[in-house]
C-alpha cells in the first residue's frame, strides 16, 4: 500500500506534476524540405497533430549544431541551431507557435560532455597540459613509463575504453581525455567554474527565447569521483544503469549544480522545470534530483528495466511512489524513448533495457517475437501509464504502436555503439527510423513534405512494411492505437482524479493489477486468464475489445467504479 500524499486541485499546481510529454527525436519527426532529416519546420506543421493528441508538452532532442556523431548529443555550439535543424529565427517561431497552441516546449541540455568540435575542446588541443584550456575538459597523464597507458581503467558506454590520447601541437604522443560515451564527446570538468558559468549563460540564453524548460542529458554522470580512482568490479563495463556503484554515476556533488539551476528556473515566471536523465537505482537515490529545491522531474526508468509482469510492475510501481512521496515530487513514467528497444517488442519477448552489449541482449529472439501480442500489452500498458499518479512520457511513435525494426541494413546503420561495440551491437537505430504519416511511400511515408524523397532515402532507411502504421490509416480507424492514446489522454485531462494525486490498489487476483483514482477511477489490467468487470461499473476506455464482461488477457480497461 503507498503512502497517500495531500494535493491541491489540478489548476492550482505547477503543470509539471501533470503533464504528459512527448518525447520529439527531432531527426525522425517530419521533414520540410526534403533532405531526408527532420527540422523545426517539420515539427511546426506538425504542430495540429499534437494538439489533436492531447499532449500537455514537447521535449525536443538536441537541435543545436553538431556533427552528429551521437545524433546531436555531441554539441558544437550550445547557443545556436544545427543548420540541417533551421535556423534561431525558425525556433523562435516554433516556441510562439508552440505556445498558441496551448503546448509546453523543453529542450534537451547536454552538460557532461561537448562535441570534439566545440570551439572550447579544439583550444584544449592546441593548448598545453596544465593550461585553463585543457582544465574545462578532464585531460590526464598517461600511466606507465611514456603515458602510454589509460589514466585508469573506466569504460565508455558505447563500448572500448573511456579514454583517448591525443598528439600535443609538437607532434609528441600527449594527454589522455576522458569521453564517457563516443571519442568525439569529451566529458567537460564540472569542478571548473568557468564551466558551471558557461551552463548558467546557456540556461539563460533559451529561457529568454520562452522554453518552459529542459531535460538534462547523463544529469548523474557530470560529477566524477574525486581523483577519477579505478572502476571496481569484475566487470568494469559503463552501463547507463549501473547495477553497482560507479565513480562516475550519481556522484553527490551533482545536486549542487541542479540546486543553482533550480534557482534560475524559479527566477523566471511561468514554472519552468527541469527533468532529469538519471539513470540511478534504487529510487531512494534518485529522489534526491527531485528534492524541492532541486529538479521538477526525474524520468522513472523503472518500467525499462521491468518484465511484463504484474508482480515485479507493482513492486516497482510502489516503490517509486513512495521514494518520491517524501521529497512530494511526482512520479515520472516512461515506457520509451529513443535509447531503448520500443515496448511493442520488449514487453512481448521480455527484455530488459538499459543493460545490452550485444545485438541478441538488446533485440532479444526475434524468431520469437509476436507483434500483435506485443502491440497488445504496449496499448495496455500505455493505459496503466497514463492512469498512475503523476506525469508520463511518451516517444514519438509510441502512439501509433510502432515495433522496433530489425531490418535496417548493417550499411545505413548510424548509432556509434554499433562501430564501438566492434559490430556486436546493432545500437539504437531500430527505435529511431522516421515516422510514417502517410500509407503510401511518397515523401518516405509522409515523413517529407517533398513528395519525391523515397523511403530508402531518408536518413534511416524505412522498410516498405513502414506505410502500415502510418497516421493516415490510423486517424481512420476508430481502434487503431492512435484513437486510443487521443481518447485516452482527453479522458486524463477531464478526469479530475487523474494526474497527480492519491490512488490505492484495489485487491483482485494475483495475476491482475487495479486501482482506483479519486472520482469512482479505476484501472484494471489483466496479465492473466479473463476477469470478469467488477459489478456495474461503466467502461471509460479499454486498450482492446472486451468479451461482454470479461476482461481479456493483456487487456486495461478504464472504469467508473459504482457505489452498489
Ligand atoms: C543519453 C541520451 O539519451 C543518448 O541518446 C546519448 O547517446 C547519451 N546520453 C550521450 O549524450
Amino acid at each position: 500500500m503507498t503512502k497517500e500524499i495531500k494535493l491541491s486541485s489540478r489548476a492550482e499546481r505547477p503543470w509539471w506534476r501533470d503533464a504528459v510529454t512527448y518525447q520529439i527525436y527531432i531527426r525522425s519527426f517530419s521533414d520540410s524540405d526534403g533532405d531526408g532529416i527532420g527540422d523545426i519546420e517539420g515539427i511546426r506543421s506538425r504542430l495540429p497533430y499534437l494538439k489533436a493528441l492531447g499532449i500537455d508538452a514537447i521535449w525536443i532532442t538536441p537541435w543545436y549544431p553538431s556533427p552528429q556523431i551521437d545524433h546531436g548529443y555531441d554539441v558544437a555550439d550550445f547557443l545556436d541551431i544545427e543548420p540541417d535543424y533551421g535556423t534561431l529565427d525558425d525556433a523562435k517561431r516554433l516556441i510562439k507557435e508552440t505556445h498558441e497552441h496551448g503546448i509546453r516546449i523543453l529542450l534537451d541540455i547536454v552538460p557532461n560532455h561537448s562535441s570534439d568540435k566545440h570551439a572550447w575542446f579544439e583550444a584544449a588541443l592546441q593548448a598545453a597540459p596544465g593550461s585553463k584550456e585543457r582544465d574545462r575538459y578532464l585531460f590526464r597523464d598517461g600511466k606507465g613509463e611514456h603515458g602510454e597507458l589509460a589514466p585508469n581503467n573506466w569504460e565508455a558506454v558505447f563500448g572500448g575504453p573511456a579514454w583517448k590520447r591525443i598528439v600535443e601541437k609538437d607532434g609528441t604522443p600527449g594527454q589522455w581525455y576522458l569521453h564517457l560515451f563516443a571519442a568525439e564527446q569529451p566529458d567537460f570538468n564540472w569542478e571548473n567554474s568557468e564551466v558551471r558559468a558557461y551552463f548558467e549563460k546557456v540556461l539563460k540564453f533559451w529561457l529568454d527565447l520562452g522554453i518552459d524548460g529542459f531535460r538534462i542529458d547523463v544529469a548523474h554522470g557530470m560529477v566524477k569521483a574525486a581523483g577519477l580512482p579505478d572502476v571496481v568490479a569484475d566487470n568494469p563495463h559503463a552501463e547507463m544503469l549501473a547495477r553497482a556503484a560507479r565513480p562516475y554515476w550519481d556522484q553527490d556533488g551533482v545536486h549542487e549544480i541542479f540546486r543553482s539551476w533550480r534557482r534560475i528556473l524559479d527566477s523566471y515566471s511561468g514554472d519552468r522545470m527541469a527533468v532529469a536523465e538519471a539513470w540511478v537505482s534504487p529510487p531512494s537515490r534518485l529522489a534526491l534530483y527531485v528534492r524541492p529545491d532541486e529538479l521538477a522531474n526525474s524520468f522513472n526508468f523503472d518500467f525499462l528495466g521491468s518484465p511484463w509482469e504484474p508482480t515485479t510492475l507493482k513492486k516497482m510501481i510502489n516503490r517509486s511512489m513512495d521514494a518520491l512521496v517524501d521529497v512530494g515530487a511526482p512520479t515520472s513514467w516512461v515506457f520509451n524513448n529513443h535509447d531503448v528497444v520500443r515496448s511493442v517488442d520488449r514487453f512481448d519477448l521480455g527484455l530488459i533495457a538499459g543493460r545490452a552489449n550485444t545485438t541478441s541482449e538488446r533485440q532479444g529472439d526475434a524468431s520469437k517475437l509476436d507483434i500483435p501480442r506485443g502491440t497488445k500489452r504496449a496499448r495496455a500498458g500505455a493505459l496503466l501509464m497514463l492512469a498512475l499518479p503523476g506525469g508520463a512520457y511518451v516517444y514519438q511513435g509510441e502512439e501509433l504502436a510502432l515495433p522496433e525494426v530489425r531490418d535496417i541494413p548493417e550499411d545505413r546503420l548510424t548509432d556509434p555503439r554499433w562501430q564501438m561495440s566492434n559490430h556486436t551491437d546493432r545500437g539504437r537505430d531500430g527505435c529511431r527510423v522516421p515516422l510514417p504519416w502517410q500509407a503510401t511511400p511518397a515523401g518516405a511515408f509522409g515523413f517529407s513534405a517533398v513528395p519525391s524523397l523515397t523511403p530508402s532515402e531518408a536518413w534511416l532507411p524505412q522498410s516498405p512494411w513502414w506505410g502500415s502504421y502510418a497516421v493516415d490509416i490510423q486517424e481512420d480507424n476508430s481502434h487503431s492505437t492512435l484513437n486510443m492514446y487521443r481518447a485516452a489522454l482527453k479522458i486524463r485531462h477531464d478526469e479530475v482524479g487523474l494526474g497527480d494525486g492519491p490512488m490505492s490498489w484495489i485487491e483482485t487476483e494475483e495475476s491482475v493489477l487495479a486501482f482506483s483514482r479519486p472520482g469512482q477511477f479505476a484501472c484494471y489490467l489483466n496479465f492473466g486468464l479473463p476477469i470478469t468487470l467488477p459489478m456495474n461499473a461503466k467502461v471509460l476506455l479499454s486498450s482492446g475489445p472486451l468479451d461482454g464482461v470479461e476482461i481479456p488477457t493483456d487487456t486495461a480497461v478504464w472504469l467508473r467504479l459504482s457505489d452498489n
